[in-house]
């Protein structure tokens, strides 16, 4: 297996799907759907819809097309990076490399912008798999599941409390990392696996591989907001130390938290033993969480 040709394949594929799966920029109004594309298609990492791709094709002819939700799981992702950087939760001011959404037009068309781009996801979940109603369902729930107050908002909810916190600890930390970033991750893989018709027993390994994965993405996520620059980054760093937010290296420092990552990254790898067919591609992306640079 070529490992990048394989990758740059699956975003190639992306790409085509989010621009051909959204609302045309000039659909009424236009500033909104403009908004919408502008974050959208600013050149994220595209790591969840990749993985919806990547999982899908653990089997050699998935059953049910993954890019409409490769594409619904990255508006939904979009749409909680738009909210996370407004003025009332993180105020960054860069984002995937550009002004965010609410400096580039403004906060009004922000918020709508996100809110637009988390009702696409189902609209899109729900049209395209009309004709097999029961996987439609399937998607939906878990995806519903990831992003609801008891998964992604619950996580960034207590991300926000516990900044006004002097003694946020692991427990709080280990709560926030599982929702507001792993639930999204662990959603991806199985919609994947949902593709794919795998069983449950499969679909089982492929949670506990997105847990440990989601786990790693975020402690990688705050040490490069400690270590990284903006140019690398495409997004402002220093902001975890300046907000008081709690993170793997506040609690456990740097190397604490390096060590960490490596010890959920293992898991994540020990997880694909469990999994059908072919793991070469997710073994290898896996692998490239811990040397990430942006
Ligand atoms: C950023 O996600 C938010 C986190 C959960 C850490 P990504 O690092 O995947 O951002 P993009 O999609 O590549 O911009
Ligand atoms: C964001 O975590 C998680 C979500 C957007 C759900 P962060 O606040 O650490 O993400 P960045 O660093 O701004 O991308
Ligand atoms: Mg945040
Ligand atoms: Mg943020
Ligand atoms: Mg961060």
């Amino acid at each position: 297996m070529d490992f990048a040709a394989r990758h740059q394949a699956y975003l190639v594929r992306i790409e085509t799907g989010l621009d051909s799966l959204l609302p045309a920029a000039n659909a009424r109004p236009a500033r909104l759907h403009e908004a919408m594309r502008y974050s959208l298609q600013a050149g994220g990492k595209r790591l969840r819809p990749v993985l919806v791709l990547a999982a899908a094709d653990l089997v050699e002819s998935p059953p049910h097309d993954p890019l409409a939700a490769a594409v619904a799981v990255e508006c939904l992702h979009t749409y909680s990076l738009i909210h996370d950087d407004l003025p009332c939760m993180d105020n960054d001011d860069l984002r995937r490399g550009r002004p965010t959404c609410h400096r580039a037009f403004d906060e009004a068309t922000a918020l709508l912008a996100g809110d637009a781009l988390l009702t696409h996801a189902f609209r899109l979940l729900s049209a395209s798999y009309a004709a097999t109603p029961a996987h439609a369902h399937a998607l939906i729930h878990e995806l519903s599941h990831a992003a609801s107050s008891e998964e992604l908002i619950g996580g960034q909810m207590e991300d926000l409390l516990a900044e006004k916190q002097t003694d946020a600890d692991a427990k709080q930390l280990v709560f926030i990392h599982l929702n507001k970033t792993a639930a999204m991750i662990r959603a991806a893989l199985v919609m994947g696996g949902l593709c794919a018709n795998l069983p449950l027993d499969a679909i089982d390994a492929l949670r506990t591989l997105g847990r440990e994965l989601g786990l790693t993405f975020q402690i990688v996520d705050d040490i490069l907001d400690a270590t990284s620059d903006s140019a690398t980054l495409g997004k402002t760093v220093g902001k975890d130390v300046r907000d008081n937010k709690v993170t793997f290296i506040k609690l456990y420092g740097l190397d604490g938290a390096r060590r960490s990552a490596r010890e959920h990254t293992d898991a994540a790898l020990a997880a694909l033993d469990r999994l059908p067919g072919d793991t070469a591609f997710l073994r290898a992306l896996i692998k490239t969480m811990l040397e990430r640079k942006n």
